[in-house]
């Protein structure tokens, strides 16, 4: 095993020095699977090593034995305005862009969405929406819970706007992106802004196709909860920067058949080298090691039988306030 992956770490840098020379794009270089699938994500480039070496690595399976409760967490807050943008094709998933100033003067200037609250401590800006899905039913999501996977997971990025100027920016900078995961689940009836992302798919059918997409209201894609699990952890494609703080909600969207269906159809590449269909765009859990996971939701008041099913961080009383009142 390790002289195979000797071998293949060799192949790879190999590899890495015929792209210098022909001065391809790095982000054409890693895949969901094969010899430059996620186990080697951190011996291609030496700019992704944290994918490899990283300790405080994304997505993570949440074990609901492990999950602390923590009375500091507050709602989480996401601008309710519709935005443009662009929906693209990357090969390795959908992805909606906000527009910027150019792409947005379709539709005149538009305000930023801003996320805040939650476990956060500074206000970030929506940058981008991820979409992650199986090319069956069992798999696609990036997160689980309890090993449960679901279909698909959409993934909403915004960068801390209160310290840095862009999202590049602050990838690799301290409390840098905030990360907010929603599960898909299969239903009869979709979310409704969800499906204005996938009317769009047969016009991004191959690798590098991009659409615009029209007033789209990032909130109107979260499920209709407060309650949420949160943990520090990396982005899940290279270079896995370890500066992401993760806010899984805790209950699922819909998403049907056919919209799967219309995700599978996507292709990686050219219309004249379509490659393999897009899809199985999930990198698998990685070691959650020391880290706490925490949540708002109060298992003691919310379990009807009034057993605790969740530790708490609350912490001992020792000291009782004083009464201030002078009498
Ligand atoms: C805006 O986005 C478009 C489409 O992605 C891109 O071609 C253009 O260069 C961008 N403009 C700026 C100022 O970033
Ligand atoms: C988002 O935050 C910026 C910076 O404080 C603020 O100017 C803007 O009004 C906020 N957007 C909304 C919709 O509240
Ligand atoms: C992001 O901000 C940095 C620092 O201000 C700047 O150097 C860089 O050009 C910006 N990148 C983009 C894509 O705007």
């Amino acid at each position: 095993m390790e002289l195979l992956q000797a071998l293949c770490c060799t192949l790879l840098l190999l590899l890495a020095r015929m792209q210098v020379l022909l001065a391809v794009s790095w982000e054409d270089w890693w895949t969901y699977d094969g010899i430059s699938g996620p186990a080697f994500w951190g011996l291609i480039n030496p700019e992704w090593s944290l994918c490899n070496k990283g300790r405080r690595q994304s997505p993570v399976n949440l074990e609901p034995q492990r999950l602390l409760f923590d009375p500091n967490l507050r709602p989480m807050h996401i601008d309710k305005h519709r935005i443009s943008g662009l929906i693209t094709n990357t090969g390795h998933s959908v992805i909606f862009t906000a527009g910027n100033d150019t792409v947005a003067n379709y539709d005149g200037m538009q305000t930023p969405v801003n996320i805040s609250g939650g476990p956060l401590s500074y206000r970030y800006r929506f940058h981008e929406i991820h979409m992650h899905y199986g090319l069956n039913d069992q798999f696609g999501s990036e997160h689980s819970v309890e090993g449960y996977t679901f279909p698909a997971e959409i993934q909403i990025f915004g960068y801390n706007s209160q310290l840095y100027a862009n999202f590049s920016d602050a990838l690799n900078r301290a409390q840098g992106i905030v990360g907010v995961s929603i599960l898909l689940q299969l239903g009869d009836l979709s979310n409704a802004e969800l499906r204005m992302l996938t009317d769009q798919l047969e016009r991004i059918r191959y690798g590098g196709d991009e659409a615009f997409v029209k007033r789209l209201s990032i909130r109107g894609l979260l499920p209709d909860t407060d309650h949420y699990m949160t943990y520090d952890g990396s982005t899940t494609a290279p270079a896995c920067h370890e500066t992401v703080t993760w806010v899984v909600l805790n209950k699922p969207i819909y998403i049907t058949k056919q919209q799967l269906h219309a995700l599978r159809r996507l292709m990686q590449g050219s219309p004249d080298h379509p490659k393999a269909p897009l899809g199985n765009n999930y990198r698998p859990p990685q070691p959650l090691l020391h880290r706490p996971i925490r949540t708002n939701i109060d298992f003691k008041t919310t379990k009807s039988n009034g057993k605790a099913a969740c530790p708490t961080m609350y912490r001992e009383v020792y000291y009782k306030a004083t009464s201030w009142k002078q009498n």
